[in-house]
């Protein structure tokens, strides 16, 4: 089932998510199925729990489509609850981000290379891995909404201020957007 997505400027955006009990979550796998629904209608290839309304420590990468430059990425579909990035090391780089919450912005962001992470996957097996590359920059990335953070809080001053209006006319529902989306600032009744 395709779920909304949260558009930039709604609060749940901006908490840092909480990590979840196996307990309180024993169907889970329904939600993480609902997330992939809806992250492939959006042409995405990654997704945030916080992005369909759940302050949860929650997310979800399908980097199959970057596989024509990093082979390794084929099959790279995975889900990732209570992850904490545990180191980030090596030289930061640029790349050309998008986010499914804040339609048609694209930006340079610039991250570093490599990072270790723990987390606890859909059958609540725990890892600890390492990655690099476009596998360990859309794990920032979503890492980054569970903690509350968007790509567009990376950007120079001079960046913000040329995006802000772009930015208020999305969260009130002014985007050419072709995938459901819940606008925080959209009238009632719309
Ligand atoms: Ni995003």
């Amino acid at each position: 089932m395709k779920l909304s997505i949260i558009a930039y400027g709604d609060p749940v955006l901006r908490k840092k998510a909480t990590a979840i009990e196996p307990a309180e979550y024993p169907h889970i796998q329904s939600l993480v199925d609902d997330m992939f629904d809806t992250m492939y209608a959006a042409r995405g290839v990654g997704l945030a729990a916080p992005q369909v309304g759940l302050s949860m420590r929650l997310f979800i990468i399908d980097a199959t489509p970057f596989d024509d430059d990093e082979p390794d990425l084929a099959n790279f579909k995975k889900v990732f609850i209570n992850a904490q990035i545990l180191e980030e090391n090596g030289e930061e780089w640029a790349f050309n981000e998008g986010c499914l919450s804040i339609p048609d912005i694209r930006e340079d962001v610039y991250r570093k290379s490599t990072i270790k992470i723990s987390y606890y996957d859909e059958h609540w097996k725990h890892h600890e891995e390492t990655y690099k590359g476009m596998a360990a920059r859309i794990i920032q990335h979503e890492y980054d909404h569970i903690e509350g953070k968007l790509f567009t809080d990376k950007l120079s001053p001079l960046r913000k201020r040329l995006i802000e209006k772009k930015l208020n006319d999305i969260s009130k529902g002014i985007v050419d957007v072709e995938y459901k989306m819940k606008f925080p600032a959209q009238k009632k009744g719309r």
